[in-house]
């Protein structure tokens, strides 16, 4: 672990230059809603609601946080959109639940820094940012030669784009274009590696799956632009902490039993060793000035006496929140728990 990828560069598309320099064609523009001019930055936060942002994440992704963004703002500082010079920073970014709509509430922050080991994801990112035009020509494509198949061949075809995927022998935005395409058309929407690394979530059967979803793409890459995207290990975020900046930490979760919980996002896992690597990099960056909130798992939902988080950040504040969990395999399982939001935030 400790260490970044690289990950090979995008060409930005002469449409995306010209927009950015010359003409506004982001559809966020036009359709953002002004805010009220009469009420002060806080009170806008306030007002502005979980629903109306425009940029949602592209793809669909385990333990996305949308259904949590009121419970995070909670625990946000209460003056948060009337401070200057915030640095976001999201080190296990996954499907930017909270980054789209962070950036979209507070329009304040300026700076963000997201992260993902996911280098497939990674790449996605990369392109939505730099070369989104030719990502939707792609996505346009896969969508009117999947649409007009039939269910048995759909299937074929679902499994010839996965063996594309897995090869990895393609440009960079043909990647993200194949990504997106698995995601939207696969079971569930799962993102899950076999040991080898390869993608093996079977085909899904959406009768009409939304596969190039033309304007979000646009806002999410107009958002995009103040954004430094990285990738790798999330140590390496460690070094934007300062008084100035404020972390979102979504880890792959502590499973609460063997059948519980999804963690193969990547083929390394994320055992108990790497919870308590997280948790001394939480000290870390506290000790630097920064204000950091993390979701995760809360054992006390199986074994009421277990303490893993307790102990782990008994320096700071834990809420138990509730939520809606559907990555159990077991339908009857799914339901409502308990879910943990640490933090050093103190709002008083
Ligand atoms: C729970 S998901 C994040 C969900 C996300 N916040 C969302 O809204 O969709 C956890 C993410 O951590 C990433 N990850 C796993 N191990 C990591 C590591 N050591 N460093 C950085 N990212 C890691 C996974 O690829 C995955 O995208």
């Amino acid at each position: 672990m400790g260490t970044s990828t690289h990950i090979a560069p995008i060409q930005k598309s002469s449409h995306l230059q010209k927009s950015k320099h010359t003409q506004n064609t982001c559809p966020i523009q036009a359709n953002a809603k002004p805010a009220p001019v009469h009420l002060p930055p806080k009170e806008q936060a306030r007002k502005s609601s979980i629903n109306t942002a425009i940029a949602k994440p592209f793809v669909k992704w385990a333990g996305g946080k949308s259904q949590l963004l009121n419970k995070v703002q909670k625990v946000l500082p209460q003056d948060l959109a009337s401070r200057k010079n915030i640095t976001y920073v999201e080190p296990f970014v996954g499907g930017g639940a909270v980054l789209f709509w962070i950036l979209q509430t507070y329009p304040n922050i300026k700076r963000a820094i997201i992260n993902d080991i996911n280098q497939e994801l990674i790449s996605t990112y990369l392109a939505i940012q730099n070369d989104v035009e030719n990502l939707i020509q792609e996505l346009l494509k896969f969508q009117q030669e999947y649409i007009s198949l039939a269910p048995t061949e759909r299937s074929l075809y679902f499994l010839e784009k996965r063996q594309a995927f897995n090869k990895k022998d393609v440009a960079p935005t043909r990647l993200a274009a194949l990504f997106i395409f698995l995601n939207r058309t696969c079971f569930n929407g799962l993102y899950r590696v076999n040991a080898k690394g390869y993608f093996n979530v079977p085909h899904g059967k959406y009768a009409n799956p939304k596969i190039a979803d033309e304007s979000n793409l646009r806002a999410c890459s107009r958002l995009l632009q103040k954004v430094e995207i990285l990738c790798g290990d999330f140590e390496q975020t460690s070094r934007y902490a300062s008084r100035n900046s404020i972390f979102y930490l979504d880890p792959p979760y502590k499973p609460l039993s063997t059948t519980s919980a999804f963690t193969s996002y990547t083929r390394q896992g994320f055992d108990d060793t790497e919870q308590i690597r997280l948790g001394t990099f939480c000290q870390k960056i506290a000790r630097k000035g920064a204000l950091f909130i993390e979701s995760n798992s809360d054992p006390k939902n199986i074994n009421p006496k277990d303490t893993f988080f307790d102990s782990l950040y008994e320096t700071f504040s834990i809420q138990r929140v509730s939520a809606n969990r559907m990555i159990n395999s077991n339908a009857a399982k799914r339901g409502a728990i308990s879910e943990l939001l640490i933090s050093n935030v103190e709002n008083v």
